[in-house]
């Protein structure tokens, strides 16, 4: 028997569709037991957020400051498992504040070391610099990360972003104004997403985790676009000092740091309308030319190694 852990956190539900569906050849074979765990953080967020709310989490979900978690069914944490999928998503260029919280708890110390892990990321289109603090958090649990599977929005980054926020602070997965697409993951890439569960599976079956990834990778399991890549490690930096300076203003909630939110997300609006569109055009003129010294960088980011 194959003993296998389901973690996710999700809030509106799409990152657990997403490892249902990919999980669906594994629960058809006798021999693989299953088990969920979700995280439950004690402080609900809400859905829809509020902006005050939103923007409260950035600190410390982009510094990975852990916040508190719900510790039920200890049991399901004690045990050891053939494998753990890891089902998460990305807030601020980060893991989600909840799921980092639970990567730096004391129960996932014993449960993750000496043990396979694949990711599954579900988010708008930036997950790479989250994805490197996640292998690096792997790496200091002592698990071995073996596969990883990306899921995004399919459409143009702006236009992503308007239907995201509409998404998130409306609570309704449908589409702003009638004129915009559908937010999220779109249906289809999460209804045939059991394709890499079968590799998965064989995988766990045989016990050789050597070549997952790159059979995941065959099936269509991460695509990592340079633009986005080139956008996101501009954003990081910039990120750090703003989480920095913001972090010493006061801790999560407080009134005191209220005022440099509200500076930070004029700080994004002026840099994602104004500033990106400039980045996009000039990024497209020498992207052509210079396609080969990006051609390494993408294989890195679609690998499970950490450099
Ligand atoms: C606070 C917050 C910040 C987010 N930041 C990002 C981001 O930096 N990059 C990204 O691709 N998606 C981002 N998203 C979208 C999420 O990754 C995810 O797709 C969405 O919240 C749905 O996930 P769910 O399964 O938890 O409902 C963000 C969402 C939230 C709530």
């Amino acid at each position: 028997m194959k003993n296998v852990l389901i973690v996710y956190y999700s809030q509106t539900g799409q990152q657990k569709d997403i490892v249902d569906n990919i999980v669906k050849p594994l629960t058809k074979d006798a021999e693989v037991k299953l088990t969920y765990y979700q995280i439950k953080p004690v402080h609900k967020f809400p859905f829809p957020w509020t902006k005050n709310e939103f923007f409260d989490v950035f600190p410390e979900t982009f510094l990975q400051i852990p916040m508190e978690l719900d510790t039920h069914e200890n049991d399901i944490l004690s045990d050891r498992y053939d494998l753990i999928i890891l089902s998460y998503q990305i807030w601020f260029l980060s893991v989600s504040l909840p799921v980092i919280s639970f990567l730096k708890s004391h129960q996932a110390k014993k449960l993750f070391e000496n043990t396979k892990v694949i990711t599954i990321i579900g988010c708008r289109n930036m997950w790479v610099m989250a994805q490197e603090k996640m292998k690096l958090q792997l790496v200091n649990l002592k698990a071995k990360l073996v596969g990883n599977i990306v899921f995004t929005d399919r459409q143009n980054n702006h236009v992503s972003l308007i239907t995201l926020l509409h998404w998130l602070f409306k609570g309704e997965k449908t589409s702003y104004l009638g004129i915009f697409p559908k937010p999220g993951v779109p249906d289809k890439d999460i209804n045939e997403s059991d394709k890499f569960g079968e590799s998965i599976l064989d995988s766990l079956k045989k016990g050789k985790w050597n070549h997952l990834q790159e059979q995941l990778l065959s099936k269509g399991a991460v695509h990592v676009k340079p633009l986005l890549v080139f956008i996101e490690k501009r954003g990081t930096f910039l990120f750090s000092k703003w989480a920095r300076f913001i972090i010493k203003k006061g801790g999560p909630g407080q009134k005191s740091r209220e005022p440099w939110l509200k500076v930070f997300y004029y700080y994004l609006l002026i840099a994602l309308w104004g500033i990106a569109p400039v980045v996009t055009l000039l990024f497209n003129l020498i992207y052509l030319p210079t396609y080969f010294l990006f051609k390494k960088s993408v294989n890195y980011y679609k690998s499970v190694i950490l450099k």
